[in-house]
This record gives structure tokens, C-alpha cells and sequence, in this order.
């Protein structure tokens, strides 16, 4: 691609100065609209791009890669690419990369911010506040628990997971970890990680479960109704990575049914389509899919999908190709 420039094509508004700087630096086609395209868009944007810049809500299905005529790099602005079929794609000679590593640190903080606001009762506090009916300081309103001392399962303990470990230990909570391999000890040591071989058996133990694995066909459902089960009812529950590792359904019955004491979460199995018999309990701390949503980390995602585009472009390979 070194002789030619190539066409990219976004789909998704992105933050100002990352356009600009596309714009700048490539023939770019930018996106308009900041709602997903629809699959027929999309598949136009495909067919038109050597290079498409997509985001988390565009399925890049094999359905979608047979119209890709000219495309030979998925430059995903994200770091989960499970919206996107890296195997098809490999198979028709498209590279696929992402942006990892400047998202870690804002998702780790919004774990936290989510621990402490279930833990804390921090969905009672501001209703009761907005409702007007807070009389005053009182001795046991709105107890909660706190969190030191108290122990951390961390399910995927890649980058993010990590992250939330440094933090919860500088809380003072006893993080345990579950991962598909044992962490180096030069990793484990610092942040004094037990590490569960069976997640089941962490479950069992945990006071609060943080999920930061990604979605794969691994992972799928990993946390269903049997594993919830498993947890004590006093636990929590929080997820900021994806919403398939969890299943909603089965989630949602434990904590309706008191079998889990609370849940925070930032991501859903269906996206947007939120299960509603979530949304009213007291004890459940809902977010908007923003672990991410940082100025600062929007604008690194950009810088990332900028050099990965630019060293394609210039013959090399991207420095965050996703390898399956
Ligand atoms: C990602 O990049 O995959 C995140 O989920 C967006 O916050």
C-alpha cells in the first residue's frame, strides 16, 4: 500500500481533533452521524474502503467481508473486537487492529467507581436525595459495607484486570484473580494475587466479582445461573467488559431473588437493550456502556487507530494487529 493512499472510511463521529488529524493525514471519508450505520450502510462503507475505521457496534460479520472488495485493514477504534470476525477476515488477507492499552487505566478507575457504588449505596443515596425525602443525618440510614479488607475476584486478569487490581489493593482489599494462565510472579507478588485455578471455587469466596474478560466463544455465559449460585448472597457482582460473559437473565433472578446483594454494571448482554426488570432494583448500579469515555482516553483511541492506519499505509505492520 506504500505507493497508493488509501481510502479510509469511519463510521462513527469521533472525537474533533482525531478527525482532524485523519483528515489531515489520509483521504478520509467521515461519518456524519454519531448513531451506528445501519447493516446496509455499513456494507457500502465496506465495499467503498480500503481501510474502515469501525467502532464496538458495527458487526463485521463474514456476510459483511464477501462485499469487501478493497479492504485490507479493519482499523477498530476500541480495544474489544468481538463485534468483528478476525478469522474471516485473516482468511481474506484484511488485518484487523485495535487500541488497546489507553483505555486500561479509565476502565480500571470505573470498576472501582463501581465497587465503591454498590458497596456504598450510592444509587439509595442520590434517589433519596432527588426524591426530596432525605430528613437529615441519621445513625443507621444507608449502611453499606465497606470495602477494605473485603475480597476482590478479579475474572480476567489481562490489562484492565490488572489495572483493577492495583487499585482495589491500594483500597485495601484481598484481590484473588481467575485467568486461562497463572499471571507471572513478578506480577502476582506486588499486587499479593491468589490465584484460583477453578473459578468456581473463587466464586464461592468472593465478597465482590469484578468481570474483566473479553467476550469469546469462551466466555460466553461464563457467569450463568449454576456459578451465580455458587456466590454468597452477600456478594456483588460488577462487569465493565462485556455483557455476554454474564447471563442477564440469570443475573437478574439471583439479585430479584436476593441471592446476590448487589450488582454494578457498565455493559449489558443486548447492548442498549437493557433487561427492564434490571433497572428499578435498589441495589443495582446501571451505567451507559463510558468505562472508556475519558476525553483523554477518546482521543488516545484516535491517536492509536491514526498510527495503525499510517503504518499500514506506509508499507509496515500496524503495531496493534489483533491476532486471533
Ligand atoms: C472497547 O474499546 O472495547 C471498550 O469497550 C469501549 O469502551
Amino acid at each position: 500500500m506504500a505507493d497508493q493512499a488509501p481510502k479510509v472510511v469511519v463510521t462513527r463521529r469521533l472525537p474533533e481533533p482525531v478527525e482532524t488529524r485523519l483528515a489531515e493525514l489520509f483521504e478520509v471519508e467521515l461519518c456524519e452521524s454519531d448513531k451506528p450505520m445501519s447493516r446496509d450502510a455499513l456494507a457500502d462503507a465496506v465495499s467503498r474502503a480500503d481501510v474502515l475505521v469501525p467502532t464496538l457496534g458495527d458487526k463485521i460479520d463474514a456476510g459483511m467481508l464477501a462485499g469487501a472488495e478493497n479492504l485490507k485493514l479493519i482499523a477498530n477504534y476500541g480495544a474489544g473486537v468481538d463485534h468483528i470476525d478476525v478469522e474471516t477476515a485473516r482468511a481474506r488477507g484484511i488485518q484487523v487492529s485495535n487500541t488497546p492499552g489507553v483505555l486500561t487505566d479509565d476502565t480500571a478507575d470505573m470498576t472501582m467507581a463501581l465497587i465503591l457504588g454498590v458497596t456504598r449505596r450510592m444509587k439509595e443515596g442520590v434517589n433519596l436525595m432527588q426524591s426530596g425525602d432525605w430528613t437529615g443525618w441519621s445513625p443507621m440510614a444507608l449502611m453499606g459495607h465497606r470495602v477494605g479488607g473485603k475480597r476482590l475476584g478479579i475474572l480476567g486478569m489481562g490489562r484492565i484486570g490488572q489495572a483493577v487490581a492495583q487499585r482495589a489493593k491500594a483500597f485495601g482489599m484481598q484481590v484473588h484473580y481467575h485467568n486461562r494462565r497463572r499471571l507471572h510472579a513478578d506480577i502476582e507478588r506486588p499486587l499479593e494475587a491468589r490465584y484460583w485455578e477453578s473459578l468456581d471455587q473463587m466464586l464461592a469466596r468472593v465478597d465482590v466479582l469484578s468481570v474483566n474478560a473479553p467476550h469469546t466463544p469462551a466466555t460466553f455465559h461464563l457467569l450463568n445461573a449454576r456459578r451465580l449460585k455458587l456466590m454468597k448472597p452477600t456478594a456483588c457482582v460488577i462487569n465493565t467488559a462485556r455483557g455476554e460473559v454474564i447471563d442477564e437473565n440469570a443475573l437478574t433472578r439471583a439479585l430479584r431473588n436476593g441471592e446476590l446483594a448487589g450488582a454494578g454494571l457498565d455493559v449489558f448482554e443486548h447492548g442498549a437493550s437493557v433487561n427492564p426488570r434490571l433497572i428499578d432494583l435498589p441495589n443495582v448500579l446501571l451505567l451507559p456502556h463510558m468505562g472508556s469515555a475519558t476525553v483523554e482516553g477518546r482521543i488516545e483511541m484516535g491517536e492509536k487507530v491514526i498510527i495503525n492506519i499510517k503504518t499500514f499505509a506506509d508499507g509496515h505492520r500496524p503495531p496493534d494487529l489483533v491476532v486471533p
